[in-house]
């Protein structure tokens, strides 16, 4: 993909805004859709629209919708995901919302799909139940269609794209919006607004190897630590047991939904994968899968895994898959002739910043949700399909805050108490060189890469403690020579490498392997001393 940043001529930038919302997912259009009841609302993308992680998410988005089927059910699952760390409360909350979340999509235009007039519930890793609500797999594209179509046809939202938010401005401990990065001559413009909405997703694109965008690139979690919002649980990144092998950049992600249909992982001389290990075999959780395949191909010296298809009937595969089919085509790899080639890559960031059951934040005004949020749901290991979930119920419920903040006339940029959250860890600011301008000693694509090798090969599915403290060490001095360019590029990189540096910080904490965080070097669980969130603070 091309990163050049075209030049933009917008004279009539707006500089303000009721609610502000910067990214244009699932997360930002459903609150920009619900907020436009109550003011003017500026959504900013620094690509185009569609360019979020929300058009990538193939599965779906997990309800407790079947006749079989309870929100009990779904938070007894969600729970027995998380590894200890996900909060009963919240995960309760998103499980009984989360029903009438997706009959609002459905109300905005999503186009589930439907069998004998009612919605077809796939099954995915970690479900007791048939619970996932979906288009074939390209559900998150679906998603987002409806939502920029129903977008496009509020009055009350603008939406600005090539716009990239830099940091949060804060004045007197409370946002009063963004600086923004104007493409067209680097100058940082000032982007004002009462209430600022984070929705700007995850981080995937610190590793090599990624499911996510190019735009995964952390900026929403750098932001606001830099401004000083607690952040949380940034080492348990979640790795997809099933990228199409050759990875490219984004990797093709082939959904777990097909191992929900009988889909079966198997090693390069045929023999079964997960046989032995689990007792659920290839629709064990992504952890356990990701981790076998990992020490498999270690093992093996093979590059990849296969997965075999031949459990589901041909024609259903083309009306059901589409999106693996076409993936695999582009790839020349026909399914049913040699099973498909997979390997893991990064997928999601269960850590973010640190919201309450209101997705606010610690600073007063700022608001975070989907990706970048840390919610106190997905704990240590988030269950496959919640996060669209998540994503839409804490949108709605920051503007439920916000609705009630007006009728009660109090002020919308109340934040919550400090007692709420304990600092595990105070990180000092990054060191950065330069006064604006300056360009790193290495070239930024370059460090770019290096970067993310360096993720993939120390702090990816297997850590351990020695390896993780070499990473720091790099990271630390690639920050200090990054520079401090005002171009996308630039402020990409910066973003990469502090959220890189959180993520290497907690997973040194964290001296136990619990969820997606496994350290070779103290494999089990420490519940004595470890369970509880990472919280990391701007020291
Ligand atoms: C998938 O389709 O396998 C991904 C779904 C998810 O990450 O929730």
């Amino acid at each position: 993909m091309s990163r050049s940043t075209p030049h933009i001529s917008r004279p009539t930038l707006p500089r303000s805004a009721d609610l502000l919302v910067v990214g244009s997912g699932i997360a930002g259009l459903s609150f920009a859709l619900k907020a436009a009841r109550e003011g003017r609302v500026l959504v900013i993308t620094k690509k185009s629209r569609a360019d979020s992680s929300t058009n990538w998410a193939r599965g779906g988005i997990a309800a407790g919708l079947g006749p079989d089927d309870d929100p009990t059910l779904h938070l007894k699952d969600t729970l027995a995901t998380g590894g200890g760390l996900s909060r009963p409360d919240r995960v309760e909350m998103v499980a009984r919302e989360g029903p009438d979340r997706v009959r609002e999509l459905i109300d905005w235009g999503v186009r589930f799909h439907r069998e004998g007039g009612r919605l077809s519930l796939g099954r995915e890793g970690g479900h007791s139940r048939r619970r996932i609500v979906r288009a074939g797999d390209r559900t998150g594209r679906e998603i987002e269609r409806a939502l920029l179509a129903a977008v496009a046809a509020s009055p009350e939202i603008e939406v600005v794209q090539h716009l990239m938010a830099v940091d949060l401005l804060v004045e007197e401990g409370a946002c009063v919006g963004v600086t923004a990065l104007d493409p067209g001559d680097g100058e940082p413009v000032e982007l004002r607004a009462p209430v600022t909405l984070l929705a700007t997703g995850g981080a995937g694109q610190v590793y090599r190897h990624t499911t996510n965008p190019t735009v995964a690139t952390g900026d929403g979690v750098a932001m606001a630590f830099r401004a000083g919002a607690p952040v949380a649980n940034m080492e348990f990144v979640q790795f997809h047991p099933t990228a199409l092998y050759p990875t490219r950049d984004p990797a093709f992600l082939i959904t777990e939904a097909l191992r929900g249909e009988g889909a079966v992982l198997r090693r390069l001389d045929g023999a079964p994968l997960m046989e032995g290990v689990h007792a659920r075999g290839s629709l064990a959780a992504r952890d356990v899968v990701a981790r076998t395949i990992h020490t498999e191909l270690a093992r093996s010296g093979q590059s990849h895994v296969l997965l075999d298809v031949s459990a589901i009937p041909e024609d259903q595969f083309a009306v059901r898959f589409p999106g693996a089919l076409e993936g695999c085509r582009a790839q020349g790899v026909d399914p049913y002739e040699e099973g498909i080639p997979v390997v893991p890559a990064a997928h999601y960031f269960c850590g973010g910043v640190v919201t309450d059951e209101w997705g606010r934040t610690r600073i007063p005004g700022l608001f975070a949700a989907g990706e970048v949020a840390c919610t106190g749901v997905h704990g240590a290991n988030r269950l496959a399909s919640n996060s669209l979930l998540e994503a839409v119920v804490f949108s709605h419920r920051a503007v439920l805050a916000l609705q009630r903040a007006r009728d009660e006339g109090g002020q919308p940029r109340q934040g919550w108490p400090e007692s709420q959250v304990e600092a595990t860890l105070r990180l000092a600011q990054a060191r950065l060189a330069g006064s604006g301008t300056s360009a790193p000693s290495e070239g930024l694509d370059a460090l770019r890469l290096r970067l993310r090798d360096l993720m993939w090969a120390s702090v990816g599915i297997v850590r351990e403690g020695s390896g993780l403290e070499t990473a720091l060490e790099e990271i630390e001095e690639m920050l200090a020579a990054a520079g401090d360019g005002r171009t996308v590029e630039a402020v990409e990189l910066r973003n990469l490498l502090e959220v890189s540096r959180l993520v290497v910080a907690s997973a040194l904490h964290r001296r136990e392997s619990r969820g997606l965080h496994y350290r070779s070097d103290h494999p089990e669980p420490d519940d004595a001393h470890f369970l509880s969130d990472t919280v990391l603070t701007r020291g």
